[in-house]
């Protein structure tokens, strides 16, 4: 059964129906205004021919992007009269008789949450479904040709050429953004656009919020990012209601007149190495539940006196003991090989969490994409054939991944969490513990700390890659340190080449201007003296120079 619009509960309420009733953890409270302002960015400076006008305002958008992930545009080219017209069209839409309106209803479907499109509002899935303030009418746009033409309204009878005008503007503002977007990543100026593919395609969804009387216990919208690209709204221009979470704080973000509202969806986060947040945290999660599983669970992928990473071999341990006045590190972990797929030693696999399998399997698949999509950019960045890397590290190029456990330690001062060290494979992809700092780099003879930023990879090269770059490539020496409070995870993903590969300085990088500096060394073996000399300390770049 279709349940009533929202429109009409309102229209006719006596009681608060229970289901629109916020839990108390969830109900809004007083918000408050920003505390810095929300950034404006001025779309047509992005494209001034001032170059310093131009970089200006790029920078602006960046801070933006970075900081807040929406930005109020302006000089978006779109004239005010249409962009009022549009706002029109929405209140005209929603003020017509419900019997008209509901000629673009389908029967038990609201548009948007089940992609459908429609009028209409929050299905009911379940009854302790907690429901939204909110009616709503959602349409696709673009493609034209896949527009579904008998749920566009004809009353008001302008809506179809408007919305049809106001799409091709807004396709035009949607994909300059993209456009400014990858210049600020470096990347191609076309990269998202062509990641969005042609077929993406443009919804859009006019949102009508009925008075109520009791906004302290309604939501209009539950608190949500949006799944896309890029969205970008027209908030109304006389009521306030859109509120952000900042530092765990609902501000309000006040409506300026004629300016758009652009909003970064979780696909646009993921674009930039292309891991989605939530997989993200579901991997960190990964980690911590593993490692505070009771110890007796933990051994069923232990070997006795099998450490993993320093010998190579796949198992959860810390370090062997090879002799008396070895110094240990801080930490325990899980070492396991990930691709190929087939040389995967299931056995040594978690269980537990039972989900372990599955995450990791989708995470090494999508770390592998990252991976290659990085040895071919430094191919490039060194003027080589842009598979050079990706054929180099070859077919049977290996993956492993590393869980790494700190516990607190009550003497960060005396203990390190691992010894200073360069990883010895091409690339390690680091995904650090998103609540306690712990990485260390040397440079210039200080360590200085790595702080996570949320979400980002920390992209780190081995031994191997700064001896194939001919050394124009640095392979940094870092360290872990721990914490007396908190316990540390991270997961390190290394890159390295097939072990039977010759790794050596590429031919195109040593002329007479420049001369070969490092020997040629089987992968494998540059392994087996690496973690030897791993375990004293010691570094091995330094062996491989000629
Ligand atoms: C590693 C490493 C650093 C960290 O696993 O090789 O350097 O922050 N990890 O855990
Ligand atoms: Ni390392």
């Amino acid at each position: 059964m279709a349940s009533k619009r929202v429109q009409d509960i309102a229209k006719n309420l006596k009681e608060l129906p229970k289901q629109y009733v916020q839990k108390e953890s969830k109900r809004p409270i007083q918000t408050s205004p920003p505390s810095s302002p929300i950034p404006v960015v001025d779309l047509h400076l992005l494209s001034s021919s001032h170059e310093d006008e131009m970089k200006k305002e790029m920078e602006r958008l960046r801070t933006a992007l970075q900081t807040w992930g929406f930005f109020q545009a302006i000089g978006h080219g779109i004239s005010s009269s249409l962009l009022d017209e549009v706002g029109q069209l929405a209140r005209d839409f929603f003020n017509l008789p419900m019997e008209e309106k509901q000629r673009y209803s389908k029967i038990g479907i609201g548009g948007h949450e089940d992609g459908m499109e429609a009028y209409g509002n929050d299905i009911v899935y379940s009854e302790d479904q907690i429901l939204n303030w909110n009616d709503r009418i959602y349409l696709l746009v673009t493609p034209e040709e896949e527009r579904k033409l008998d749920r566009w309204p004809e009353n008001p009878s302008t809506f179809r050429q408007i919305l049809h005008e106001y799409s091709t503007k807004m396709k035009e503002v949607g994909d300059f953004l993209l456009k400014a977007m990858a210049k600020l990543l470096d990347l191609e100026e076309n990269y998202f656009v062509s990641r969005f593919g042609e077929k993406a395609t443009m919804f859009v969804r006019f949102n009508y919020y009925p008075p109520c009387s009791r906004p302290d216990l309604v939501l209009g919208l539950t608190p949500h990012s949006d799944g896309g690209g890029i969205t970008i709204l027209l908030q109304d221009n006389a009521v306030d209601g859109l509120e952000v979470l900042r530092d765990g704080e609902w501000v309000n973000v006040p409506a300026i007149p004629h300016a758009l509202l652009v909003n970064l969806g979780d696909q646009m986060e993921a674009l930039g190495h292309g891991i989605s947040s939530s997989l993200l945290d579901e991997v960190g999660q990964l980690a911590r539940d593993f490692f505070n599983l009771p110890m007796k669970e933990k051994q069923r992928y232990s070997k006795i006196g099998i450490g993993g990473h320093e010998d190579g071999m796949e198992a959860y341990g810390n370090d062997i003991v090879y002799s008396e006045d070895q110094i240990l590190n801080w930490n325990d972990r899980l070492f396991l090989l990930v691709t190929p797929e087939e040389e995967r030693k299931l056995d040594r696999w978690p269980e537990n969490p039972s989900t372990f399998r599955q995450i990791l399997h989708e995470y090494s698949a999508k770390m592998k994409e990252v991976g290659d999509f990085l040895l071919k950019a430094m191919a490039k960045l060194l003027d080589l054939e842009e598979n050079y890397f990706v054929s180099r590290f070859g077919e049977k190029a290996k993956m492993y991944v590393r869980f790494n456990y700190y516990p607190p330690c009550s003497r960060p001062d005396l203990v390190l969490g691992l010894t200073p060290h360069s990883d010895g494979r091409g690339i390690t992809i680091l995904l650090q513990d998103n609540a306690v700092d712990g990485l260390e780099v040397l440079r210039d003879g200080e360590w200085v700390n790595v702080p996570a930023i949320p979400h980002a990879l920390l992209v780190n090269l081995g031994d191997q890659m700064e001896i194939m770059s001919n050394g124009i490539f640095k392979s940094p020496v870092h360290r872990a340190v721990t914490n007396s409070e908190k316990e540390r995870v991270s997961v390190a993903m290394f890159f390295s080449p097939d072990p039977q590969t010759e790794i050596s300085p590429a031919d195109e990088l040593v002329d007479t201007m420049k001369s070969r500096l490092y020997k040629k060394v089987k992968a494998e073996d540059y392994i087996q003296i690496f973690l030897k000399n791993y375990a004293q300390g010691e570094r091995t770049i330094d062996w491989a120079k000629v």
